[in-house]
């Protein structure tokens, strides 16, 4: 059974690429729709409450609008504050975020926990970025708001990196896109090469579930099928969509 959240209008909620952090709807309307989907995650064992700090995450949002250099991205405000939100309530000690181009992605996860909105002290936050001078510039976007160096952010290839990761991660977050034409089939890839670092109980998130559903096909049949993860939702925000997993079958969180 393919469990999913659709938000009812989320074919009509579009936001301009190169104008990622102008208002699309009412506060009100954008905070119920990210309800709604963490009630799915609760439902479905991923996350054990939906509870997390709003000023926190409007503190996070405006630095991030302030500071950071973005071309352009796909993660549209409701996004933001659901990834958010999942790394405020699961508070990964150890987050790996893998293809993170200028950075927008990794801080929407890492934002819980440095910068302004920052709820918990985590152990480890860690930012792959293939491309050199992406990677720098997600480098200097991510020092703005953690002045301390807290995070990582490496210029390097996510795929050796998972295989040869020594530690424990709680929260993957997977956006790169292969070379060679593999696009996002490589997320399958990766989760493998993670596996045997992930922590029971951790979550993998993986962008673009829905308009890229097809060369994610088998990554989608992986995590859905009941083992080694023990839960997994695709979650229709907006057009691209987020697939929520959780590492596991048994308790652990
Ligand atoms: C499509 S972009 C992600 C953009 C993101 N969704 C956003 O809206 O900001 C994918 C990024 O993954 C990077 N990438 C591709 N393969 C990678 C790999 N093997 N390891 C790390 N990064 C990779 C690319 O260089 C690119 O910057």
């Amino acid at each position: 059974m393919v469990r999913d959240y659709q938000a009812p209008d989320w074919q009509q909620y579009r936001m301009d690429m190169h104008a990622p952090h102008r208002q699309l709807e009412a506060p009100a309307q954008e905070i119920a729709v990210v309800e709604a989907a963490l009630d799915a995650l609760v439902h479905t064992g991923i996350l054990p409450h939906r509870e997390y700090d709003d000023a926190r995450l409007l503190a996070h949002r405006a630095a991030v609008a302030e500071r950071f250099d973005i071309p352009w991205t796909a993660i549209t405000p409701r996004m933001q504050r659901f990834i958010y939100a999942i790394n405020a309530i699961h508070r990964p000690a150890c987050m790996v975020a893998v293809g993170i181009f200028c950075g927008n992605t990794f801080i929407s996860n890492a934002g819980a926990a440095i910068g302004p909105g920052a709820c918990y002290q985590a152990e480890r936050l860690i930012g792959l970025e293939i491309k050199p001078e992406e990677a720098a510039r997600a480098a200097r976007n991510v020092a703005s708001v953690d002045p301390a160096g807290q995070a990582q952010i490496l210029a390097a290839d996510g795929l050796p990196f998972l295989e040869a990761f020594a530690g424990t991660i709680d929260l993957l977050y997977l956006d790169a896109d292969g070379a060679g034409g593999r696009g996002k089939s490589v997320y399958l890839d990766m989760v493998t090469a993670a596996e045997h670092a992930l922590r029971p109980g951790a979550i993998v998130l993986a962008h673009n579930s829905v308009n890229l559903a097809g060369p994610l096909a088998e990554y989608l049949a992986h995590v859905r099928q009941g083992t080694p993860f023990g839960g997994s939702v695709n979650v229709y925000l907006d057009g691209e969509g987020l697939e929520v997993s959780r590492f596991g079958t048994g308790e652990g969180n």
